[in-house]
């Protein structure tokens, strides 16, 4: 069960693009969309980015605690995502084998792929301290955000 109504999400992903409208910059667009995200949804303990560079992901803008700076493709929840290029939704991070733990709070995360062009550029992230918190609805919420990001920057 999504736990989030319809009607919220369609806000939520108008709201990120309204935000994200006025300006190119993908640092301040990232800064800005992990404020909202922290803000909007419930029980959400950490939103953020990861960058692509060379061949790690590097800390990006967030709301939360501090967390890891660099990941190695392939390694924890977020590396997974970069790797696969498809989104990790993870009810019980403690079951996820690799699972990095930045913040022990966190008992659920997801993780979506930042793909534009056939170019991985990132990945967006977001905890909660309640396990089994994304729901299938939320990760097309989440996608359609992680769209409207990759649309707002150069
Ligand atoms: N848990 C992530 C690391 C990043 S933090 O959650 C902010 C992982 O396993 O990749």
């Amino acid at each position: 069960m999504s736990s989030f109504a319809p009607p919220a999400q369609a806000t939520l992903a108008a709201q990120a693009s309204g935000l994200l409208s006025g300006c190119r910059d993908r640092i301040a667009n990232a800064a800005n969309l992990a404020a909202l995200l922290f803000m909007e949804l419930p029980d959400i303990n950490w939103a953020g980015f990861y960058f692509l560079q060379q061949d790690r992901l590097l800390l990006g803008p967030f709301q939360g605690k501090p967390a890891c700076t660099d990941i190695a493709l392939g390694a924890g929840v977020c590396g997974t995502a970069a790797v696969t290029r498809k989104t990790q939704r993870v009810a019980d991070v403690h079951a996820f084998v690799g699972h990095i733990a930045c913040d022990t709070d966190s008992r659920s995360e997801i993780v979506v792929p930042l793909v534009t062009l056939e170019q991985l550029i990132g990945v967006l992230d977001l905890d909660s301290p309640r396990p089994g918190r994304f729901s299938a609805s939320d990760q097309v919420l989440l996608e359609e955000i992680a769209a409207i990001y990759l649309a707002s920057i150069d």
